[in-house]
């Protein structure tokens, strides 16, 4: 039955986990709409017929209200009953398979995806980046963290039934599990300028132990589900065959941007909340309710520090926004992660700030950097 709609429907072939739930739920909508067009159809043929003008000189039969009560009363209540129980039948699955489509599961791999005008670049914790192919391993969810460097975008693979904007600025998520190795079309699904249509790529799904060989570097060239693949010549950003770690690669930019000058990596209490332990942890605002301190709260303080502000410290951290490449917020992010078990110290993410402990234990008047200051 599923395989059958799907023909006539021209779908294409189910390549991911959720790829059958979702199609179950187009399919129920494709159905539904269809026997209410055919009930509505035949119940305006039957009165056609019924009530037509049989002779011209016929007057029009009277349909009493009185007759009629009882029986439309029966199909009010019914349609009213049947509509609503459906609603809710349909709200509770529904509900349920969105919340499985949004939240990608525990121990999903995670990779950093940037659009661009008009390409695709993809990032590994490991280090590997590639442009245009997202090589991921079969049978394990895969989670993507997206952002755009200049207009919205959208990632789009068809064959996993998985679409998601992509805005410059904001990081955005979808997460997938390829069931087999092969190959699948990447589209950009938003307007995106002049080449839009050519922003293409192809999800590579290898064999979970051709991937780990891949990620190493080894074995260029190999058989996907029988085609030949053969990995793009630079998978590799900076020297091919050299992985970089993003997490290092974190580590020299905050260092370059002045980040390290304000929080401390090791849980020294110091102007702004340590990094150390940081990651996943709830983090308590200045203004009330508290966050957990994921991709989209980092980014957020990055780019704009004083919408959620850690409550004991104050607001003096400039914005980032246009000064950090979409590249280096991801990096910083998994550099972040990289710190997430080492334990602060006792204040390094509490401490009243307003003044700075100097190193010989005396007390420094707090200095915020400004970006004049750090001659930018
Ligand atoms: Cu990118 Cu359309």
């Amino acid at each position: 039955m599923n395989d059958f709609l799907r023909r006539i429907l021209f779908l294409p072939p189910q390549a991911s986990t959720v790829a059958r739930t979702i199609d179950t739920l187009h399919y129920f909508v494709i159905l539904t709409t269809m026997a209410g067009a055919a009930l509505v159809t035949l119940v305006g043929g039957y009165f056609l017929i019924r009530y037509r003008r049989r002779d011209h000189d016929e007057p029009q039969p009277h349909v009493r209200a009185k007759e009629a009560k009882k029986v439309t009363l029966v199909l009010e209540w019914a349609t009213i009953v049947g509509l609503t129980a459906l609603f809710f039948v349909w709200w509770v699955i529904g509900m349920r398979d969105y919340v499985e489509l949004r939240v990608a599961p525990a121990g999903s791999m995670q990779v950093y995806v940037t659009a661009k005008q008009w390409m695709w670049k993809f990032a590994y914790p490991e280090g590997a980046h590639s442009i245009a192919d997202l090589v991921v391993p079969a049978g394990r969810p895969v989670k993507l963290v997206m952002t755009s460097r200049d207009v919205i975008h959208s990632f789009y693979v068809p064959d996993f039934r998985i679409k998601e904007d992509v805005l410059p600025g904001r990081y955005t998520t979808a997460w997938f599990e390829a069931i087999e190795p092969g190959t699948y079309q990447i589209f950009c699904a938003e307007f995106c300028g002049t080449s839009h249509s050519t922003m293409l790529g192809q999800v590579v799904v290898l064999a979970p132990a051709d991937f780990q060989r891949w990620l190493a570097g080894e074995e260029r060239e190999r058989d996907v589900a029988g085609q030949r693949y053969t990995p793009p010549a630079h998978p590799y950003e900076e020297e091919p065959g050299k992985p970089v770690d993003l997490a290092r690669e974190g580590e020299k930019a905050a260092a370059d941007e002045g980040c390290l000058r304000c929080h401390s990596v090791d849980g020294t209490p110091h102007i702004g909340p340590t990094w150390a332990g940081l990651w996943g942890a709830t983090v308590p605002l200045e203004h009330g309710a508290d966050v957990v301190a994921d991709e989209a709260y980092l980014t957020e303080s990055m780019m704009d520090p004083a919408a959620k502000v850690h409550r004991g410290f104050s607001p003096v951290m400039p914005s980032f926004q246009g000064r950090l490449r979409p590249a280096e917020t991801a990096a910083i992010l998994e550099y972040i992660k990289s710190l997430r078990d080492v334990a602060p110290l006792p204040g390094g993410r509490e401490r009243q700030a307003g003044k700075v402990e100097t190193t010989d234990g005396g007390v420094a008047p707090l200095a915020p950097v400004t970006p004049e200051e750090d001659g930018r």
